[in-house]
């Protein structure tokens, strides 16, 4: 048997165990990162050719790089938005947002993700760790309104920075930037359902971000499967009971049955 087939063989032999798994679970939990859109056209972070090997994040997604030079900011948020506005769901975002269809009670997306991918899938569990890219908040008077994909830029144009309709003062993207914390309601929810999770898949996150990355030391308190699929080893791939070396819509297509 060549490398190639013992390869497909194992992963096979996996999604095998894993179905079985599923149908014995009570509460799964999808934690997913930006490898999980990368199919969708939207660069990952840390990848070769992902956007923090190109750009400083310190200069572009900090809070104090927004308060430094907003113009600068909303110029790169702009370009990352126009990406997500011509991006389409891929069939990860598919598979989850159907089995959530069928198993509703038992279904939650964590997703450090901004690019709202889950919800335009069907997905509606969803926790956004980091905010969404089509939110928009004012520091001043804390005024937040929120938008989608198909009608943001018909609220906002990218070449004037969105200035705050009651203070005044300069609004900033809805997400959560380095130097930032996490909502804390959202954050609440995702430690609870971490807890209470019996499978957690870990999809498409290199596991370099806290607090996001602690998640499945929660889920393990519970005795929960974690399961990752990500083409590369990430950081906790020697505490995974499973870890699929593939991407993301191959195997949750094959898993969910979406071929
Ligand atoms: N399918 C599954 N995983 C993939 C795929 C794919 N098709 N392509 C790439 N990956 C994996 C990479 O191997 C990598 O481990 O996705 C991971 C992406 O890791 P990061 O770029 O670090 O993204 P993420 O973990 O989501 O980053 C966390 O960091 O910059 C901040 O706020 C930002 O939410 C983000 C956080």
């Amino acid at each position: 048997m060549s490398n190639g087939e013992k390869i497909q063989y194992d992963y096979l032999y996996d999604i095998a165990q894993i179905r079985k798994i599923i149908e014995g679970s009570e509460n799964i939990v999808f934690f997913t990162g930006a490898g999980i859109s990368r199919e969708s056209g939207i660069p990952t972070f840390r990848d070769k050719d992902g956007l923090w090997k190109m750009y400083d994040p310190s200069k572009l997604a900090s809070h104090s790089a927004f308060i430094a030079n907003p113009k600068l900011v909303w110029d790169f948020f702009y370009s990352r938005q126009r990406l997500v506005v011509q991006a389409d769901c891929n069939n990860a975002h598919v598979a989850i947002g159907k089995f959530e269809k069928i198993k509703p009670e038992r279904s939650w997306v964590i997703t450090q993700n901004i690019d709202r991918l889950h919800q335009r899938a069907g997905s509606q569990n969803v926790i956004e760790l980091h905010g969404n890219i089509f939110g928009i908040v004012c520091l001043e008077c804390g005024k937040r309104e929120q938008y989608n994909h198909d009608n943001f830029f018909k609220n906002y144009s990218e070449n004037k920075i969105p200035v705050c309709s009651i203070c005044n003062s300069i609004l900033k993207p809805d997400v959560v930037l380095f130097e930032e914390q996490l909502p804390v309601e959202a954050w609440g929810k995702a430690v609870q359902l971490s807890t209470e999770c019996d499978v957690m898949f870990v999809i498409g996150s290199s596991l370099n971000v806290s607090p996001a990355n602690t998640l499945p030391y929660y889920a393990i308190k519970n005795h929960a499967v974690l399961i990752e699929i990500n083409p590369n080893v990430t950081e906790m791939t020697s505490i995974m009971d499973f870890s699929i070396r593939e991407s993301a819509s191959k195997i949750l297509s094959n898993i969910f049955d979406l071929d």
